[in-house]
């Protein structure tokens, strides 16, 4: 796969990516996308890149093959996209949750979580059918619980809740500026 076909802005000689990590629906796509557009670095949406490889959406693709395939693919075209730096990079809600991806993004970039509480989540999800994981309140409960020590792995963690994008994303730059990223 190549990443070619996406713009990676003017910082393409940065040696880091940036990950947005975090549960369903809590703003990694929206907040990435506005925070590339701050920083003039490419963006990445990783569900995103899977349904280009595969040419079929990720709900197809969990219901046609199941999710370990899934999970095989989500972790080979993180490989891949982890090889390319100067990227703001959203991974999905579980690609965090496995200890091979979570030494790629360490390794190749800094992380950040986006934190959102369960009920916010779920309110968002509500009229979604598109992800396959949330078929319930109690699924997503016993996942969301799940996974947050995960997500603690993070480098940084920020909430993302109640509050405009553009705020989210001050407070990533924030970071980024005083650790000297950017
Ligand atoms: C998943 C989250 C989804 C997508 C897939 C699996 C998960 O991404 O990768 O449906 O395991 O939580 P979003 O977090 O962008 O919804």
């Amino acid at each position: 796969m190549s990443l070619l076909d996406i713009d990676p802005g003017i910082m393409q000689d940065r040696n880091l990516n940036i990950y947005l990590i975090g549960f369903m629906a809590c703003g990694k796509t929206t907040v990435g996308k506005a925070l590339a557009e701050k920083l003039r670095w490419g963006f990445v949406d990783l569900d995103e890149q899977i349904e280009k490889v595969e040419g079929k959406r990720i709900r197809d693709i969990f219901e046609e093959s199941g999710e370990s395939y899934f999970r095989d693919l989500e972790r080979k075209i993180l490989h891949e996209i982890s090889q390319e730096k100067g990227y703001v990079i959203s991974l999905g809600g579980g690609t965090f949750c496995f200890e091979e991806n979570i030494k790629c993004v360490e390794k190749s970039g800094i992380s950040f979580w986006l934190k959102c509480p369960l009920t916010e989540v779920y309110n968002r999800l509500k009229f979604h059918c598109d992800r396959p994981l949330a078929k319930d309140f109690k699924t997503l409960k016993d996942l969301y619980y799940k996974r947050l020590s995960y997500y603690g792995k993070a480098d940084f963690s920020i909430e993302n809740f109640n509050k405009p994008v553009i705020k989210c994303v001050e407070e990533i730059f924030f970071v980024l500026k005083l650790r000297g990223y950017v």
